[in-house]
């Protein structure tokens, strides 16, 4: 794993969309793992702007996302899908047949098989960008006793619910429950970016720096297996 430290927020979401940039520019029909929440959305300007100025171009590329909420429609504001539509594939010329946010509605068993097996055919990706819980949760896979290798119906975690309740009128309206990636698929990627900013990230972040141990109930200890991890921090998630 490669600690790369930085100054403040402005200077993480700018090493974070050169390594994404860098790929897209290398392979035009680059596979992208995306993620959804606050931290990743500096490094979605970053790309639009790079697009806006005829830097980079979305047409060939290809995208899966880490996670979504149960019951929550595409078209709402707080869905991922739409997350992900209105920070980035509405700005740039991504063709949206091409972009993958698990279907969270409905028969979920379907959803998760059909997200399973839509995994297996998209590959390996070049990269995957995923941000983590303060409680040391990636996509949405909370600390518990066994970890999910593949996607998965899951229950959020009270402190996450209370973490993501900033985005809602109030916390009853989050959701309980999600469809995540598991472990493997999420890592099944060339390069791994990770990450983190923010006081609230910080104890992670040290727990992670200071473990020798891989721990279910510590996802993010997870991310040391990966053979090409960057784990991109500020200030305030590395020092407090
Ligand atoms: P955040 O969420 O980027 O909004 O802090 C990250 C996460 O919960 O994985």
């Amino acid at each position: 794993m490669k600690l790369v430290l930085c100054k403040n927020y402005e200077e993480l979401s700018k090493k974070a969309s050169d390594i994404v940039a860098t790929i897209i520019r290398d392979n035009p029909n680059a596979k992208l793992g995306l993620a959804t929440g606050s931290t990743p959305i500096g490094l979605y300007q970053n790309l639009v702007k790079e697009y806006n100025d005829g830097k980079l171009d979305f047409k060939n590329v290809k995208t899966v996302n880490l996670d979504e909420y149960v019951g929550i429609d595409a078209k709402n504001t707080q869905s991922y899908r739409y997350f992900m539509d209105f920070n980035l594939f509405d700005r740039v010329n991504i063709d949206k047949n091409n972009t993958n946010v698990p279907f969270a509605q409905g028969n979920l068993e379907e959803s998760v098989k059909d997200y399973d097996k839509l995994l297996e055919d998209f590959g390996q990706r070049d990269v995957q960008v995923m941000g983590i819980g303060a409680n040391g949760h990636i996509a949405f896979n909370e600390p518990d006793t066994k970890l999910n290798m593949h996607t998965s119906i899951v229950d959020l975690t009270e402190e996450t619910i209370i973490a993501n309740s900033r985005f809602f009128d109030s916390k009853e309206d989050v959701p309980k429950k999600a469809i995540s990636m598991g472990l493997a698929d999420a890592f099944n990627c060339k390069t791994l970016v990770v990450l983190a900013s923010g006081l609230s990230k910080h104890d992670a972040v040290e727990k992670l720096l200071n473990t020798t141990k891989i721990d279910t109930q510590f996802p993010l200890s997870f991310i040391t297996l990966h053979p090409n991890c960057y784990l991109i921090v500020d200030e305030e998630a590395y020092k407090g």
